[in-house]
């Protein structure tokens, strides 16, 4: 087999076969096919798309590229829940300890953040003491023991969706369906779960821009499952302003208690609750969405779901008083706020914008290298449909660095867009696909 012939293949609209694939990827991986012939594959790739199978194909030679995590010895179903990324999106924070408290093992590994989107390993170094690197053992006997823990990545998890990755990023590939779907998949595959929901985000703050988009990339990650046996649920969910109200590191904890208890925003409790039924019904812990979200909240009301919180944050080293009295979490040394600069209507948040914001104010990582602030961040007192009279309140900033308050509430400024007419307020879930 030749590379020159399968970039050729590709190229004049042909699908690949198993074995053309998994030559590819073993080959690229190994260092034997050059990223100039694995480029122009890319492209080929781009212009001609690919089919379900050699989806399901690539991102099973992915999978293969590299370790993949053995959940085997945790009893259950483990599901395991992906976003496609966001603002404040602090769900993964809230459904761990939440579907837990329900019976269903979750095991997860999550990111870092980087830029304007926060990470939930780092939201969670906010408990003093919280460790993120465990080993793989340990992470096992805490799941059995507690049924939860979030860690860090570790091993050599798909290192040929890395090298692809990188490759995409420079070569103009990264936005095509097949290669985003199996690149998102074959990380979970290789992470162990045996069933995962997908909450794949759209509008503004979101990689898909338009509902068309999402539910087409919905529909290549479920097929993927479908086609390599892992039961797949995708959502779709509006991104079009951040999730919930707060965007920073120790505020998304403090959200995620408040939520967990039944007092969170409410776009960030219904999409917890639409989420972690899907996750219930998949490890089949309930016969139907209505039951399984009638289980989540009763774990809300009766308390469970934050102990279940505590257990894990003591269980990796934290200090567990912070779940039960956050005032004890990090804070700022100073909150300023940013007011409506007219009267009318909440039009806009751009969830980008903001999040660039409690970036700029240290919430997050200009560079890999960059440390943050944990107490700092913004929180939003006016959402989209909203009324507001000039000088109303849009956003209280948590800082401790005078020096670069005012630059983020230019951007805050810059994000709020206030219309003269009446706004509606953005729907929630756009879709269930399944
Ligand atoms: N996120 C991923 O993990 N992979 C992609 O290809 C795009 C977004
Ligand atoms: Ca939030």
């Amino acid at each position: 087999m030749r590379m020159v012939d399968l970039i050729q293949k590709k190229r004049n609209g042909e699908s690949l076969t198993e074995e053309e694939i998994k030559f590819i990827i073993k080959g690229y991986t190994e260092g034997e096919i050059p990223d100039y012939q694995m480029s122009a594959w890319a492209m080929a790739v781009y212009f001609q798309g690919m089919s379900k199978e050699e989806t399901a194909e690539l991102t099973m030679a992915m999978v293969r590229s590299g370790d993949q995590i053995d959940l085997s010895p945790i009893n259950g179903i483990k599901v395991d829940k992906h976003s496609t990324g966001g603002v404040g999106d602090t769900t993964t924070i809230v459904l761990a300890p939440l579907v837990a408290s329900c019976g269903v093992p979750v095991a997860k590994m999550s990111g870092r953040g980087l830029g304007h989107t926060g990470g939930t390993i780092d939201k969670l170094e906010s408990f003093k003491g919280f460790s993120v690197e465990i080993e793989k053992e340990t992470f096992v006997d805490m799941v059995n023991e507690h049924k939860v823990a979030v860690v860090g990545q570790s091993g050599n998890l798909t290192p040929a969706d890395k090298m692809l990755y990188a490759l995409r990023d420079v070569t103009a590939t990264v936005d095509i369906i097949p290669l985003i779907a199996s690149s998102i998949m074959s990380k979970k595959i290789a992470a162990g779960a045996d069933a995962i929901v997908l909450d794949v985000k759209t509008g503004s703050g979101a990689f898909m821009k338009s509902v068309d988009e999402a539910q087409d990339l919905a529909r290549a990650m479920v097929s993927i499952g479908k086609e390599i046996g892992r039961e797949t649920t995708a959502i779709i969910s509006d991104m079009s302003q951040p999730l919930g109200k707060a965007v920073g590191n120790a505020l998304e904890i403090k959200e995620a208690i408040d939520t967990l208890q039944g007092k969170g925003p409410r776009d960030l409790e219904e999409l917890c609750l639409t989420l972690g039924s899907h996750m219930l019904t998949l490890a089949g812990k309930a016969d139907s969405i209505e039951a399984a979200r009638e289980q989540l909240v009763e774990t809300m009301q009766n308390g469970q779901a934050l102990d279940t919180l505590a257990n894990m944050v003591e269980a990796q080293g934290g200090y567990k008083e912070q779940v039960y009295d956050p005032d004890q979490l990090p804070q700022a040394s100073d909150v300023v706020e940013v007011t409506a600069p007219a009267d009318g209507y909440i039009e806009q948040i751009d969830a980008e914008e903001i999040g660039r914001a409690a970036s700029k104010l240290g919430a997050g990582r200009e560079t890999k290298e960059s440390k943050i602030d944990l107490a700092v961040g913004v929180m939003l007192q006016k959402k989209v449909g909203e009324q507001v009279k000039k000088g109303d309140v849009l956003v209280s900033l948590h800082y401790n660095q005078e020096s670069h308050v005012k630059e983020a509430t230019d951007q805050i400024l810059q994000a709020y867009r206030i219309a003269d007419s009446e706004q509606k307020e953005p729907s929630l879930i756009y879709d269930v696909i399944k």
